[in-house]
């Protein structure tokens, strides 16, 4: 494994992640897997090198990678969970927020988050979230519950990370977790050149998704932005790209170019990945730590697909 800094927090983080949510949830999406087999998913990483496990209130894992980390050296982890945003209604989430994180600790059996997340905030929770749900996080952060701040785009109902953009104008987060992969690297222009400014830790989601797990699902893809007229059919057919991709960086998945891709961008510090599968998470965590992907590669990437700031790869 290859460790980096995670910005200003100074935390020392493995550069993929074991993400516990997504389209899988450690295998746990359509209960097809046991918690028995989705705890192994979390052993496994550990073993693999992974230090960085994020999960969430909502994801239902928190208590999967509780199980899992029993034993650990509690120090050798970085704990990352989210608190779901209570309603703007709620008559008081301050509370909320606190109850919360009591549960979070519960469930993940440890005293302390190393990052804790508002959830999937979009531009019309932005206020609130700063104004109401922030002096809680603080409180928590000096009451030695939670190490850092962090936050979540919601990146489906905001792809070009208006919420983000907004809120990194102030001082509010010591980590954001993004949306970016290789079909919408608006990111690399709107959020990287400023949170490196403020050295804030970025931990990448949505790195493979569906569309880029699912090759048919690429190609459908393509040929729709082509239909759309949003790529240039004349430079690309979905089957050409896929086998000059593949060709020219050595990969033998779309998923290894996919994850390639965001582990060598610039201002990245940890690629997350989800899988409820044993063989895809040892294919993943090996596709992270190969070499970056060859220039023109990049270079034919950005010419396709660099302007476009709406798709997810969903
Ligand atoms: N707003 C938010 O806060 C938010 C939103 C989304 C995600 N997240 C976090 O980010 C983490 C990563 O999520 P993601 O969904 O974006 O993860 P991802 O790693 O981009 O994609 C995961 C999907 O790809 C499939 N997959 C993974 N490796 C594969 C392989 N080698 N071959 C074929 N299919 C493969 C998985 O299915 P299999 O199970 O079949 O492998 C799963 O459906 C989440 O777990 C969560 O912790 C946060």
């Amino acid at each position: 494994m290859e460790y980096t800094t995670l910005g200003k927090t100074a935390l020392k983080v493995s550069v993929a992640g074991l993400g516990c949510g997504g389209p899988s949830r450690l295998g746990l999406r359509d209960n097809s897997e046991s918690q028995t087999q989705a705890t192994g998913i979390v052993r496994q990483a550990i073993d693999l090198g992974v230090n960085f496990i994020d999960t969430a209130q909502n994801y239902g894992t928190e208590g999967v990678v509780g199980k899992a980390i029993a034993g650990v050296p509690r120090d050798r982890l970085i704990i990352s969970t989210k608190k779901t945003l209570p309603a703007a209604d709620h008559p008081s989430p301050e509370d909320e927020i606190k109850k919360g994180v009591e549960q979070s600790l519960k469930h993940l059996g440890t005293d302390y988050i190393d990052v804790y997340h508002l959830h999937g905030v979009e531009p019309k929770d932005y206020d609130f979230a700063k104004e109401r749900l922030m002096p809680a996080m603080r409180r928590l952060c000096e009451q030695g519950k939670i190490r850092f701040i962090g936050v979540t785009e919601g990146f489906v109902p905001d792809p070009s990370h208006q919420m983000l953009q907004q809120s990194l104008k102030e001082n509010l987060w010591d980590v954001v977790m993004v949306g970016f992969n290789l079909l919408n690297s608006a990111a690399r222009r709107t959020v990287f050149p400023m949170t490196g400014e403020k050295r804030l830790g970025v931990l990448n989601m949505f790195a493979v998704r569906r569309a880029l797990s699912q090759p048919d699902r690429l190609k459908g893809i393509v040929a729709e932005l082509v239909q759309k007229g949003a790529i240039p059919g004349d430079t690309v057919s979905a089957e050409d790209l896929l086998d000059f991709v593949l060709r020219e960086s050595g990969a033998t998945t779309l998923p290894e170019v996919a994850y390639r891709f965001c582990r060598h961008e610039r201002g990245v510090h940890v690629v997350l990945t989800g899988t409820g599968s044993p063989e895809h998470l040892k294919a993943n965590v090996e596709s992270i730590l190969k070499p970056a992907l060859p220039e023109p590669v990049l270079q034919r990437l950005e010419a396709i697909f660099g302007s476009l700031d709406y798709l997810t790869g969903n």
